[in-house]
Parts: C-alpha cells; structure tokens; sequence
C-alpha cells in the first residue's frame, strides 16, 4: 500500500503529489487524453462505452478543460515521481443553495498503477482540495455491477439511493446508478 508523504523529504518509495491545476498546457492535456483513453479501453467506467480512441475523448475532454478554465469545475491529479498516475474533477454547483458541496467526476488510476493504493490517495487528496474549497460534502454515482461501492466505502462514502436503468452500457445491458455521499 502507497501512501502520500510530503514531497520534500527525502524516502526510498516514489513521490507523490495530489494537486488542483488550473492552468492545463498541451503536455498535460496530451496526457490526460491518453490516461482517460487508456482507463476506458482496460474497462473503467468513467463516461465511455469501450473500445475507444483519442479522437472519441478529445472533444469531451476539451469541454471539460473549458469548464476548469472557467471555474465551473476542478481538476485533481495525481502525479507519481512527477509523471500523471491519475485524475479527477470535482464539478461546483452554480445554485447558491448547494453551494456547500460537489459532485466528484471521472475518477481514474491508470490501469498500470492501480492496485496499489494510487485511487486511495488520489481520493484523499481531492477530499483536501475540496476542504479547502470550503465544500462540506461530496456526491459522486457509480454504475452497478463493477464493484466500485466497496472502493468508495473504504473512504467514507455511503450509499443514498439508486436510479434503475440509468446506465445503457449496451442495448440490453442497462445498469443501475448508485448514488453515493461522504462529509468532509
Ligand atoms: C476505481 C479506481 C480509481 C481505484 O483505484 P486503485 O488505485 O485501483 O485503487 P486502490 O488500490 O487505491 O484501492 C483501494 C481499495 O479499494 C478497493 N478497490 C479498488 N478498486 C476496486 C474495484 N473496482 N472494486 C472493488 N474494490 C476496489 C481495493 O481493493 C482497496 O481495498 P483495500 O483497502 O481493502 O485493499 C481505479 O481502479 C480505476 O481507475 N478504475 C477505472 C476507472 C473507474 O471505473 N473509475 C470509477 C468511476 S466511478
């Protein structure tokens, strides 16, 4: 298991950082297209159907990177030993009453670091982000049938509810979307 450490002191394991980014250059959208793309096509549920490829994402992501350039959104990522392990966005409410929280998005480890306890950390660090944000509470959904409940409970989210048939994966294979909360 991975754990976070203050990048400044010196240890045998890698350094990682969990930051909010603002500004996104071509080096960084480059691979952020290429994580989202890579974690789609091994499987992971994060807005696509797979196979997929950069020209299916690119539009997606840009208009996610709007919505960072504007502050409607926030982008988390992970870097291991400097190099993107992983990210996700953390989308702020425009109403003025749900101020108070967000919905977590796109969360994703490269499918050749996870297992290692990169998601844990990756997590943990957008708690922070949103702590700092003054956010109370997060909500994030799931689809059904992956098992990513028991991933999102080891970090404090609880189930509230499910929408049925919210998630057409495949004609015939509707899944469920759980909805999922934590206090921050
Ligand atoms: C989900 C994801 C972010 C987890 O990251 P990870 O680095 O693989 O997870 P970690 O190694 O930090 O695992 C932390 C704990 O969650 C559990 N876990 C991780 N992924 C799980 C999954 N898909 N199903 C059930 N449990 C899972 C681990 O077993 C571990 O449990 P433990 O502490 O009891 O050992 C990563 O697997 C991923 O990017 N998946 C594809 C994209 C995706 O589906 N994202 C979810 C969008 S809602």
């Amino acid at each position: 298991m991975i754990e976070a450490m203050p990048s400044a002191e010196p240890t045998a394991g890698p350094t990682l950082e969990v930051t909010a980014v603002d500004a996104v250059d071509p080096e960084l959208r480059r691979r952020l297209l290429a994580c989202w793309t890579d974690v789609t096509n091994a499987g992971g549920a994060v807005g696509f159907v797979p196979p997929v490829t950069p020209d299916d994402v690119a539009p997606v992501l840009d208009a996610l990177l709007e919505r960072v350039q504007q502050g409607r959104e926030r982008l988390v990522v992970l870097r291991v030993d400097g190099e993107l392990a992983g990210w996700a966005v953390l989308s702020l409410s425009l109403s003025p009453l749900r101020r108070h929280w967000a919905t977590v998005l796109r969360v994703q480890v490269h499918p050749l670091r996870q297992g290692q306890g990169l998601g844990r950390v990756l997590l943990s660090g957008v708690h922070d982000v949103a702590r700092a944000q003054g956010l109370e509470m997060l909500h994030l959904t799931v689809r059904s049938g992956y098992g990513l409940e028991r991933f999102y409970a080891g970090l404090g989210y609880r189930e509230f509810g499910r929408m049925p048939g919210a998630i057409r994966v495949a004609p015939g294979d509707d899944r469920e979307e759980v909805h999922l909360f934590v206090r921050l």
